[in-house]
């Protein structure tokens, strides 16, 4: 069963910047573009023990702060080495002023020496 969990409000988010939530484990990241748009992937890089969150986003694309990879916002899609796996991506729905955040099904993508437990 799918369940929408109430992240943070639409005030806690910085257009172009990420919020870690630890709410949730692994835990995950949301961004507020530039645009407006709001997204939600896992926070931690498949590559490794980096926070997506402390990322740089720029067209729907936040830049690992470790390396150089980056990956979509909107598919988790990675573009180059050093990482090779696409980050999970989570649904977003808002209402009013509250975010909430639908979890993928999938199996997440962490790097290597990261565990859920
Ligand atoms: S830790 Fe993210 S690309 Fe290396």
């Amino acid at each position: 069963m799918q369940v929408s969990l109430r992240v943070c409000s639409l005030q806690d988010l910085e257009p172009g910047e990420g919020l870690r939530i630890e709410s949730v484990t692994p835990p995950i990241a949301v961004f507020l573009t530039e645009e407006g748009t709001v997204h939600a992937v896992d926070d931690t890089c498949t590559h490794q023990d980096a926070s997506l969150a402390a990322g740089w986003v720029e067209d729907c694309r936040v830049e690992c702060p470790l390396h150089e990879s980056t990956f979509s916002l909107l598919t988790g899609e990675v573009d180059q080495p050093p990482a090779k796996k696409k980050v999970r991506v989570h649904e977003v729905q808002i209402d009013g002023d509250d975010v909430y955040v639908e979890l993928s099904q999938e199996a997440p993508n962490l790097p290597p020496g990261v565990t859920t437990a």
